[in-house]
Parts: structure tokens; C-alpha cells; sequence
């Protein structure tokens, strides 16, 4: 080959391409990753060409077996990938020429390179959506692990960062399985609603040749053939959809970093994190910074960038096929890396995480946590109405707060200066266990409906 003409389309050309269009042209040092997709595609597309009659069997055989020749190739690493060849698809089919000769340019009859990148990159992304569906539930089931150890652990449940009431560890580590849930079942549902293959669309159009679609949707695991070849060749929604999905599991994972953060400090020391998954201070000897947690909370960054990104590329751009399209790997890239790896690194944080029971309860139990439960046994044995008890659990939580204690500490006689009404059997409700116990709605943080939940998540996930 010349260096003036690039073999794959130059036929109309007489000058090959500025070093800088070759630059701004050539994916090939990115769309290498999808190899063994395109690989996967045109071996699906070579036994249709060969079955319906479109080439002859034996060189449908010898394409397939010179796919699979390069596809050990670019395993072992000993592809000669040129630049010069634009991209994956170029580079892969001029070198099935190298190895078999004439049958590799019956090749690429029926299609074009628009419906293969299509294709190869809805299956890489498919690949992302059951790998992020497995790292997910890995993490699931590291959360049910914490639940299931501290149960009815008791530990202040925050609103505003504030103690508000006592909560559950299990109830709080459980919250997060629901979430990862809702992750899940959104990658389910996006990967239902993507799985249709757009092979046979060619350049725009569809073919004059007698291509079975529903061949190659088969043998490639698609549920059918798209049915709209202006559309197959345009669509980018599945790579958009994999962002968005991956953007809120990302914030969920950002959020879980940040309690992490917080609870590994020395001024809250919930839990520790273990060494394994903790990084020391190169000048101050008594540090371990919980540097995986925070680089968890950074990866939405790049993952809702990357989605953000995707989305400019795609606005405005008319049907069907426009080059602008070829951007949009790099940023998929970057954010299914960033998931997995972030995934990963949650999933070890968790699992090796030691949850401290005795700082938890002593947290729990200062801040007035028990004030709700004072209020509601006002309601409840006096029979005041909620406003009331309200009002009176203010003027005792000031009370208390004016003499450096707790509610529990104030003796009976001060409650009844607030409110004669008030009983010694009040005091039953100012226990942090107490409280958690008496919180047995459906969904509430009662150790008895953690249990239940537990159960429940522990049978969907086995
Ligand atoms: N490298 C291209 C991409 O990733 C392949 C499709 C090129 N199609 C074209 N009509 N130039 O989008």
C-alpha cells in the first residue's frame, strides 16, 4: 500500500490525507478495545453471507478463520495496528486480506462500517451492563453481610447531619441495598430496551442483497433485527442510557464514600476501615485516610461528565450516520472503567469494614435522639394531641440542655414541673433500644423489620 491512498476507500482519491486529517481522523488508538466485537460481528456476517447463498461456503469459512486468526493476534498482542487504516474495522479487514487474500473483500458486501460500529459497540456496552450488574450485586451482598453483624446495632439516624433519631446499623447499611437495587434493575431494564441488532442496516439504507438480519441478531444475542436502518445506524441512546444508569449509581456510590469519610474520622470513629483499603500521610506518622472512599466520591465526576459529553456530541445531529458519532467511545470507556473499578473498591471497603457497636450507641444516645419518642408517649398515655406534646418535649429538652444532661437524666419531679400528667413509666421510652424496637412499621428501623428486609434481599440475591 502507498502511503497516498488509503486501500479501503481511496479509489476516488489521488492525494492521501494531511498528517493532521490523519490525526483528527483516526480512532484506531481507542476503537482497538472493541476487537473482539468486531470480530464477534463479522464472523455473525460471514456465516449469513455464506448460508443464504450471498458468497460461496468456502470463502465464508476461510473469513471466519482468518477473523479468528487476527482475533489471536490482537490477544497475543501481535496485531500490526496502522494508523494510517483509520480504525478497528479497517485495520481488521485489510489485514484478513494479508492473511487470505480475494475472499476477504467479499467481506463487507451487505453492510458498511456504520451498522458494524453500531453493532460492535452495542455489544461492548451490553458486556458493561452485565458486568456492572454483577459488581453491583457483589457490593448487594457485602451491605447484606454489615446488616446481617449488626442488626439492632444502635446508631444515630441523621437528617440535616444532625441526630434526629436512633436508627439501626442494619437499617442504615439496608437503605444502601436499595438503592444498589433500583441501580440494578435500571441497567436490567436499559439493557432489555437496547438489545436489538442493527447488522444489516449498512450505510443508511439497508441492501439490495438477501441478508437474513434475524440471523446475525441470533448468533450475536439479540433479541431481534432494529427495525429502522436510518435509526440502527444513528442510535447512540444505549451508550447514553449505560451513562445515565452508571451517573446515579456513581452518586450513590459518592454518597456511601461520603459516610464513610465521616465515620472514619477520628471525631466520629463509627467504623474502621482496614488497612487494605486505607493509605497513610507521607509526613504525619499517626494519619490513615480513607483515600479509596474519596476517589469513590470523585468517579461521578467523570462519569456524569462523560454522559454530559455524549449527550453535546449527540444533540443536534441530523439522521443518519455523522462522524461526530465516533466520539462517543472514549467517554464510555473512561466511565465503565471508572464504575467497575469504583464498584470494586466499595465492595472491599465494605466487606473488610469493622463497624464500632459502642461508639455507635454512645452517638446515639446524646443529641436528645429520644425527644420524637418522649413527644409520642405524651400522645400516646396522656392522650395529647401531637402539637402539645410537641411544645411540652421543647420546654423539657430545654431543661435539660440548661443543666448539661439528658432527658433521661431529669428526674421525675422536673418532668411534672413541665407537665404534671407525666409519669414514671416515661422513662421506658428514652432508651435508644427502646426507641428503635417501638419503630415497627412497614420499612421502619425496628430490628425485627431489618430482619425481614434482610431476608427478603438475601432470597432475591441467591
Ligand atoms: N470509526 C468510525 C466510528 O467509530 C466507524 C464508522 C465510520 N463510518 C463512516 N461513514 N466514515 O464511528
Amino acid at each position: 500500500m502507498t502511503k497516498s491512498q488509503n486501500q479501503m476507500w481511496g479509489g476516488r482519491f489521488t492525494a492521501g490525507p494531511d498528517a493532521i486529517m490523519e490525526a483528527i481522523n483516526a480512532s484506531i488508538e481507542f476503537d482497538q478495545r472493541i476487537a473482539s466485537q468486531d470480530i464477534q460481528g463479522s464472523r455473525a456476517h460471514a456465516a449469513m453471507l455464506g448460508a443464504v447463498g450471498i458468497i460461496s461456503d468456502s470463502d465464508s469459512n476461510a473469513i471466519r478463520e482468518g477473523l479468528l486468526t487476527i482475533l489471536s493476534e490482537i490477544e497475543t498482542g501481535n496485531f500490526p495496528f496502522q494508523v494510517a487504516l483509520e480504525d478497528i474495522h479497517m485495520n481488521i479487514e485489510s489485514r484478513l486480506k494479508d492473511l487470505i487474500g480475494e475472499p476477504a473483500g467479499r467481506l463487507h458486501t451487505g453492510r458498511s462500517r456504520n451498522d458494524q460500529v453500531a453493532t460492535d459497540f452495542k455489544l461492548w456496552v451490553r458486556d458493561q451492563m452485565d458486568a456492572a450488574i454483577k459488581g453491583i450485586e457483589a457490593l448487594m451482598n457485602a451491605l447484606l453481610q454489615q446488616a446481617k453483624a449488626g442488626a439492632d446495632w444502635v446508631m444515630p439516624g441523621f437528617t440535616h447531619l444532625q441526630t434526629a433519631q436512633p436508627v439501626t446499623w442494619g437499617h442504615h447499611m439496608m437503605a444502601y441495598v436499595e438503592m444498589l437495587a433500583r441501580d440494578k434493575s435500571r441497567f436490567e431494564d436499559a439493557r432489555r430496551r437496547m438489545n436489538e441488532s442493527p447488522l444489516g442496516a449498512a450505510a443508511l439504507a439497508g441492501t439490495s442483497f438477501p441478508i437474513d438480519r434475524e440471523m446475525t441478531a441470533n448468533a450475536l444475542g439479540f433479541d431481534r433485527p432494529s427495525a429502522n436502518s436510518l435509526d440502527a445506524v444513528s442510535d447512540r441512546d444505549f451508550a447514553l442510557e449505560f451513562l445515565g444508569v452508571a451517573s446515579i449509581c456513581a452518586m450513590h456510590l459518592s454518597r456511601l464514600s461520603e459516610e464513610l469519610v465521616i465515620w472514619s474520622s477520628s471525631q466520629f470513629q463509627f467504623v474502621s476501615l482496614s488497612d487494605r483499603f486505607s493509605t497513610g500521610s507521607s509526613i504525619m506518622p499517626q494519619k490513615k485516610n480513607p483515600d479509596a472512599a474519596e476517589l469513590i466520591r470523585a468517579k461521578i465526576g467523570r462519569i456524569f461528565g462523560a454522559n454530559v459529553a455524549l449527550m453535546m456530541v449527540m444533540k443536534g445531529l441530523p439522521l443518519a450516520y455523522s462522524k461526530d458519532m465516533q466520539e462517543d467511545k472514549e467517554q464510555v470507556f473512561d466511565a465503565a472503567d471508572s464504575l467497575m473499578l469504583a464498584l470494586a473498591a466499595m465492595t472491599g471497603m465494605i466487606s473488610d469494614m469493622t463497624a464500632n457497636r459502642e461508639n455507635l450507641r454512645a452517638a446515639a444516645t446524646s443529641g436528645f435522639s429520644t425527644a420524637t419518642d418522649l413527644a409520642d408517649w405524651l400522645v400516646r398515655a396522656l392522650g395529647m394531641p401531637f402539637r402539645e406534646a410537641h411544645h411540652v418535649t421543647g420546654s423539657l429538652v430545654a431543661m435539660a440542655e440548661t443543666q448539661g444532661c439528658d432527658l433521661r437524666d431529669l428526674t421525675l419531679e422536673q418532668m411534672q414541673s413541665v407537665h404534671q400528667a407525666i409519669t414514671r413509666a416515661v422513662f421506658e421510652v428514652l432508651t435508644v433500644e427502646n426507641s428503635v424496637a417501638s419503630r415497627r412499621s412497614y420499612g421502619g428501623t425496628a430490628p425485627e423489620q431489618v430482619w425481614m428486609q434482610i431476608a427478603r434481599w438475601e432470597e432475591f440475591l441467591s
